[in-house]
């Protein structure tokens, strides 16, 4: 075994992340910080030289702090290939996309390549080594899949080689707190001694381990996801309501969420859930049970809400400016929430779609996200439309002369709203789809602020 850090009682075992990215990283400094040590690898050498050098890849709260601090302890190191990594390493942690594939599946092509990788460096060996599986994938696909394929390539079997099941439960912005501190450690094994290396290499984690089988493991990190998904979609219905027959989506959530049972969090309306993981479990889970003949009520209409939702954010800005054609429209926030430079299924792209389809022009902003969403924006811009969306680089610039703003994502900087943002408008309009300004700051200043969910005065 990789001689690992030895706290009381026996060495901890040395863990390895293969793939770097979001969750990956965050992964494995958590691993470190914890004092245990971790060696990192990623296919892509440009991302190694990177992390070594102390610079964090993605926008992430807490991150680069976290990467330069776990580097200097020496727990934390990168290696560059696969042998190093399943050598140097007794319980091996897969954290490889599972990208939406064709048809809305998703694509487990990075992970059987990793498992092809991870199989044939294993090759041979006789030492004990656990894989596990933390990217999210379908349930039944551990045991299933990568189980059948790791024992072939490798040449092992339950003898010298475990499979487990291990889902993440970060969010984006606040993944090196979650990471750090998870509320709970769920872990589907086969085994009793797989278990104990878990604990093990958990066992500086002041947080309860929930053990399971590997299916049942997988089925947790889905439907938490779908749970927390209707949670929000629940709110989004409910706050429609509330605009037409008066009142605060927030106050009655918050008196929802008082009951212990229902919990206040996860119930903040706004223009439909995005992100890389909601829309796309959701998507998956419903065809895996549509494929063994179960047919869904609440969750195969979920997305069909969510759009809905969004369709009603620009139903919102349509109806403040009376019509869209000819209006300057000031789009803040671009990220799929606040705290991320993350732009995947962002509310930001149908909004900004319907906007100027409607024959709006939108001038964009957010403090993190600008690039990344460029980069797809200008891929696939709506019909014609190319030119009917810039950039700015601060929500001034965005501001001047614009008819209404649409605040899209809850930055603090949208919070603070300066009296002088409204006096740079033609129309000092405001529609809040996150209802970010607080409420003093609502109708100060000849403000004519719209909330989602809050009835008009
Ligand atoms: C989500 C889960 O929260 C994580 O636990 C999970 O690990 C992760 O997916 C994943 O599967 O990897 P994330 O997608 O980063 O994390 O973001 P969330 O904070 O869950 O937000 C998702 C979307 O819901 C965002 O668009 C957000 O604005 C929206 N949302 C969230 C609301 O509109 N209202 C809320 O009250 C909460």
């Amino acid at each position: 075994m990789p001689t690992g850090s030895r706290s009381r009682g026996p060495p901890t075992p040395v863990v390895g992340v293969a793939g770097l990215g979001y969750m990956g990283l965050a992964t494995g400094l958590a691993f470190s910080r914890r004092r245990v040590r971790t060696v990192g690898y990623d296919i892509r050498p440009e991302l190694r030289d990177r992390i070594r050098a102390g610079k964090t890849p993605i926008y992430e709260a807490g991150l680069p702090e976290l990467l330069r601090g776990e580097i200097q302890s020496h727990r934390f190191h990168v290696v560059d290939g696969w042998a190093d990594l399943v050598h140097g390493a007794d319980v091996i942690f897969l954290c490889l996309p599972t990208p939406r594939g064709p048809g809305g599946r998703i694509d487990l092509r990075p992970i059987r390549q990793g498992v092809r990788e991870a199989g044939a460096a294993l090759r041979g060996g006789t030492e004990y080594r656990l894989v596990v599986v933390k990217s999210t994938v379908v349930p039944g696909t551990t045991d299933g899949v990568i189980r059948p394929l790791m024992e072939r390539v490798s040449r092992r079997d339950s003898t010298t080689l475990g499979l487990a099941s291990n889902p993440e439960f970060l969010a984006e912005g606040n993944m090196v707190q979650d990471a750090l501190e998870p509320e709970r450690i769920v872990v589907g094994v086969s085994s009793a001694r797989d278990a104990r290396l878990l604990r093990a290499v958990y066992r500086n984690f002041p947080a309860p381990m929930l053990i399971q089988s590997p299916t049942e493991a997988e089925l947790v990190k889905y439907a938490s996801n779908a749970f927390l998904a209707v949670k929000v979609t629940f709110a989004n219905e409910i706050s429609r309501l509330v605009e037409r027959v008066g009142g605060d989506i927030d106050r009655v959530m918050e008196s929802v969420g008082a009951d212990s049972r229902i919990g206040s969090k996860f119930l903040s309306a706004g223009p439909g859930f995005g992100g890389s993981c909601f829309e796309k479990d959701v998507r998956a889970l419903v065809d895996r049970a549509r494929e063994l003949g179960i047919s869904w009520g609440l969750l195969s209409h979920l997305s069909e809400a969510n759009r809905a939702q969004t369709h009603h954010a620009t139903a919102l800005v349509r109806k403040a400016v009376g019509n869209l054609r000819g209006k300057s429209i000031a789009l803040l926030g671009l990220a799929f929430k606040a705290g991320t430079d993350d732009v995947r299924e962002s509310r930001a792209f149908p909004l900004a779609t319907d906007l100027v389809l409607g024959g709006a022009v939108v001038r964009a902003h957010d403090p993190a996200a600008v690039r990344n969403f460029r980069r797809v924006w200008e891929q696939t811009p709506p019909a014609g439309k190319s030119k009917a969306l810039t950039f700015c680089s601060t929500v001034e610039e965005c501001l001047r002369s614009a008819d209404v703003a649409v605040i899209q994502a809850a930055w603090p900087l949208y919070r603070t709203w300066p009296e002088r943002w409204t006096k740079l408008m033609r129309r000092p309009i405001v529609v809040d789809l996150r209802r970010a300004i607080p409420e003093p700051r609502r109708h100060r200043g000849g403000i004519g602020w719209v909330g989602l969910g809050v009835a008009a005065r």
